[in-house]
């Protein structure tokens, strides 16, 4: 297969947290891939910066044992481990003081790109952007990285919005969510936009609902301090599913090109109708004989934090006007399964047998695993009996499609990062966009404190509590199964 892969342009990547576990589990892996495939470039050079005093030895021991331990290499992509490994600096900074700053300026090769991955408290953005400013390090082109959680409400948001537009421009800035790093994800705008197909149906006129299922089958061991505080609401909804129901929702842009995506995607955030009580259901897992519940995986055994979320959402606007989405997610379900699920009105009228007109086509977009996209059809069904029709999916896997090309696939992290290099955003959310979420999502969460409100049990491996599936039982319509 002749590579695709283009080689970015020579970068100094700074990793503030660089001997964090994002930086060990996830971002060095990533980079490490990249490397393997040909995408870095051999004078470009990762720079971890942290506060311990573990010197350059010490840190490039530390991230050969992460790559060993987190990123699966192949025999084949060890042999690159060494070269990669030389690539690696470490310099020990201070972040709320001046040790090291100098240090890191002096190292800095400002003729070339430069990246500043924030891999750190989000209460830590400002320290470390002043002082990329005072200590004239970052250029004027210089790339900001932030992850998530992106401020806990739109208070928050907008406070680190403010600290970091004080020093960079927006343009500057990369907010990650890494479901958008994700191949399929990015489908779903190909799919949309790049086949004549889909678009004319993709309305209220022939769309019944759509479903957006994110489910897991972890539980929130090892970080349910964090967690706790946070809830499905917080880490997953106002950000990975919110940004699913856009790419699923928004108006063709007119351009595949950063500002014309957002801009169609903040409108349609923005046209989020408020949500009844009544329309959301939050759920938390509880024990088995065999599995802890939520509580004491928490460690917080009067825990109120749901781990699980099922919404009844409206966008009001002409293409979707009385068309429900119905959003689900949680931890501990019975299968780990990403679906967007576009189901499509029964036939106006059926010249066959009574109950064809109850089928329905839907077009499913499996996001992970297994990369690929079905769509239910009504056909007949082979042989004698006369005209009897059967509903059968039109299976495509990604993988089987594309063959060989799958294989080369980056993760979602590999994937962003290399678009900070190249200095792309469209993946990356704009800061009113994260914004206009939090403003969504604030009443929902605060209509839950102000009454208490005690999350519905449900078992672990099921697919969520019973009141999620009356939410859609109500309307006739059932979740599709998680599986
Ligand atoms: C993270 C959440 O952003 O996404 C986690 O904080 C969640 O709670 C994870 O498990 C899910 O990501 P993925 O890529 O495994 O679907």
């Amino acid at each position: 297969m002749v590579s695709r892969v283009i080689p970015v342009e020579p970068f100094d990547l700074v990793i503030f947290g660089g001997t964090g576990d994002l930086a060990r589990r996830k971002i060095l892996p990533g980079l490490f891939r990249r490397f393997c495939a040909g995408q870095m470039p051999a004078d470009a050079r990762i720079i971890g910066a942290a506060r311990g005093d573990i010197g350059q030895q010490g840190y490039q021991d530390l991230i050969r044992s992460a790559i060993n331990e987190f990123g699966a290499p192949s025999a084949e992509s060890l042999e690159y481990l060494d070269a990669f490994i030389a690539q690696l600096h470490y310099v020990a900074v201070d972040i709320c003081g001046d040790g090291g700053w100098d240090d890191l300026s002096k190292l800095i090769r400002k003729d070339l790109v430069n990246a500043y991955y924030f891999s750190v408290a989000p209460s830590l953005f400002g320290d470390i952007a002043a002082r990329l400013n005072s200590w004239k390090i970052a250029t004027s082109e210089a790339r900001i990285v932030v992850e998530k959680p992106f401020g806990r409400d739109l208070q928050s948001a907008k406070a680190l919005n403010n600290v970091l537009s004080q020093q960079f421009n927006e343009s500057q800035i990369y907010r990650i969510d890494h479901y958008l790093g994700k191949e399929t994800v990015q489908n779903l705008m190909a799919v949309r936009f790049g086949n004549l197909l889909f678009e004319p149906l993709w309305n209220a006129q022939y769309v019944d609902h759509i479903q957006i299922t994110v489910a897991e089958t972890v539980g929130v061991g090892g970080r349910g301090a964090y967690y706790d505080k946070s809830g499905a609401m917080r880490d997953m909804v106002q950000n990975h599913l919110m940004q699913l129901l856009c790419l699923i929702a928004m108006e063709p842009p007119s351009h595949f090109d950063p500002d014309a995506v957002r801009d169609e995607k903040l409108k349609v955030i923005r046209s989020l109708a408020p949500v009844a009580a009544h329309h959301v259901v939050r759920g938390q897992y509880d024990a088995t004989t065999s599995t802890a519940s939520y509580r004491t995986d928490a460690e917080n055994l009067r825990s109120f934090t749901e781990s699980y979320v099922a919404i009844k959402a409206h966008i009001e606007n002409w293409r979707w006007a009385g068309v429900p989405f119905y959003l689900r997610t949680g931890k501990k379900l019975k299968a780990r399964t990403s679906e967007i699920a576009i189901v499509f009105k029964k036939l106006p009228h059926s010249i066959f047998e009574k109950s064809a007109d109850e089928k329905q086509n839907v077009l499913a977009i499996q996001l992970q695993p297994n990369e690929g996209m079905t769509l239910d059809v009504t056909i007949k069904e082979p042989g004698p009996g006369g005209m009897r029709l059967v509903h059968v999916p039109l299976d495509m896997t990604f993988a089987d499609a594309l063959g060989d090309h799958s294989e080369d696939t980056p993760d979602a992290y590999e994937r962003l990062i290399m678009d900070v290099i190249r200095g792309d955003q469209t993946l990356f959310m704009r800061g009113d966009e994260v914004e206009a979420a939090w403003k969504w999502t604030d009443p929902i969460i605060e209509a839950w404190e102000a009454r208490n409100d005690v999350p519905k049990l449900y078992d672990v491996g099921s697919a969520g509590p019973e009141d999620a599936m009356a939410l859609i039982h109500r309307d006739g319509r059932r979740w599709r199964e998680v599986k």
